[in-house]
């Protein structure tokens, strides 16, 4: 078992703080334009994740008191039940070029693959280096979608990117199929004058990434899963309350939020685009035509499983992971991993924020552990003292943490 620890005097660990402040402060103000300043969020670890076997510290960037405390708690029970187990089922990202053209589509499905001969070669200048790296462009599809628009198709393109996210290599691909399709089209000279050229409407990639995607899981018998109930009657509360969210959409948001709370955090810590891992994984929860949960438990005999399929594109190379200094601390917390290893620890992040917060919800309720993250937020929002916040925190120890208790105690008893 490979034991990853975090000890501060590892060499180079922590030399993401020795940039001077000016040095930092351009990397910073380079990301984006007209800034102000700089906006702050935890720099959080979750330790103890068991993940195929190997022991890895998390990091996560969030504004969510509950997060991290919510992924170490899950990290810690299932670390004792075998850990979690994750696989990618594959790495296919795509994109698509949008076109109209006025002729017959039996006719530019005739001559598709001698165009996609030429778009191949025109575009080789940009494949070449992801070629050397074992990526490239993986497979042209031509599409005819008359029901969206009159004479409207798509060069359907799917790309391996290695070890980048791949966005500024697709949509540069792309942009130059633009470009050699409408050069193919006005060099059919023979060709009627309105089949000699195509307008080009836009190269983009997608976000949806069904084939780019990760199976995650856990499982362990029934009588393992001790705690605040009787183990049957948890396992048998948590199945249904999965099964609810894959039925009913209201719950279905809120659960799939909740696995969110622990892959945005983690995209975030690593510098990957949350936005772009969301809408692909909502598109994908809704896949069925039905909005559901991503992820699925079920008790099978007496064993428990808890599982998700999820579409992940992430990258490790390129893009803000190697620039922002703390993006570089996650990466090297996370132990340098390859963008398929980032994609496990990012779908095992969602699994075990979803496994805590369902198993929060069917037991204690979440509100509990949640005001007690939330604490801290609710003293700094009254300005309390360090003593306050000292005679506060020792006052509800063992109390039910509410907004309006915190602020009866202060303005009595803490001397507010
Ligand atoms: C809160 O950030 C997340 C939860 O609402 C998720 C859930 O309901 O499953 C607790």
């Amino acid at each position: 078992m490979r034991q990853m620890r975090l000890d501060p005097s590892t060499p180079g660990l922590l030399s993401a703080f020795e940039l001077g402040d000016e040095g930092l402060q351009h990397i910073i103000a380079d990301l984006s334009e007209n800034q102000l300043s700089n906006f702050h969020l935890p720099f959080c670890v979750a330790p103890n994740f068991l993940v195929n076997g190997n022991i890895s510290v998390f990091p996560l960037v969030t504004e969510e008191s509950s997060v991290v405390a919510a992924l170490a708690k899950a990290a810690g029970f299932w670390a004792q039940r075998g850990g979690f187990h994750a696989e990618v089922t594959g790495m296919e990202k795509k994109g698509q070029l949008h076109f109209t053209w006025k002729g017959s589509p039996e006719k530019l499905h005739r001559f598709f693959p001698e165009i996609q001969k030429i778009l191949l070669e025109e575009v080789s200048p940009l494949t070449r280096n992801m070629e050397s790296r074992g990526g490239g462009i993986l497979k042209l599809e031509l599409k005819h979608l008359p029901d969206i628009l009159d004479h409207y198709y798509q060069i359907d393109a799917g790309f391996s990117t290695c070890n980048a996210m791949g966005a500024n290599f697709i949509n540069s691909c792309l942009e130059q199929f633009g470009k050699s399709l409408r050069l193919f089209f006005a060099s059919r000279m023979d060709w009627p004058p309105e089949e000699q050229d195509c307008s080009i409407l836009m190269a983009i990639l997608s976000n949806y990434t069904p084939d780019s995607k990760v199976r995650v899981w856990v499982d362990c018998p029934v009588e393992d899963l001790t705690g605040d109930l009787s183990a049957h009657e948890l396992a048998e509360k948590f199945v249904m309350a999965v099964h609810i969210a894959r039925h009913d959409v209201s719950r279905a948001v809120t659960h799939n939020k909740g696995i969110f709370n622990g892959i945005d955090a983690l995209a975030l810590a690593t510098g990957n685009d949350f936005r772009a891992i969301e809408a692909g994984a909502h598109a994908f929860a809704a896949r069925s035509g039905k909005y559901r949960s991503l992820s699925d438990a079920k008790i099978s005999g007496d064993h428990f499983v808890f599982s998700m399929e999820i579409p992940l594109a992430a990258g490790v190379v390129g893009g803000v992971t190697g620039i922002h200094p703390l993006a570089k601390l996650a990466m090297q917390i996370l132990g340098n991993p390859t963008a398929a290893e980032l994609m496990q620890y990012m779908a095992v992040a969602g699994l075990a924020s979803n496994w805590s917060a369902v198993r929060a919800l069917v037991t204690t309720g979440i509100q509990k552990g949640h005001m007690k993250m939330h604490l801290s937020n609710i003293l700094n929002g009254f300005q309390a003292t360090d003593e306050q916040k000292q005679a506060v925190r020792a006052y509800f120890q063992d109390r039910e943490v509410s907004y309006a208790e915190v602020e009866h105690y202060l303005k009595n008893y803490a001397g507010h």
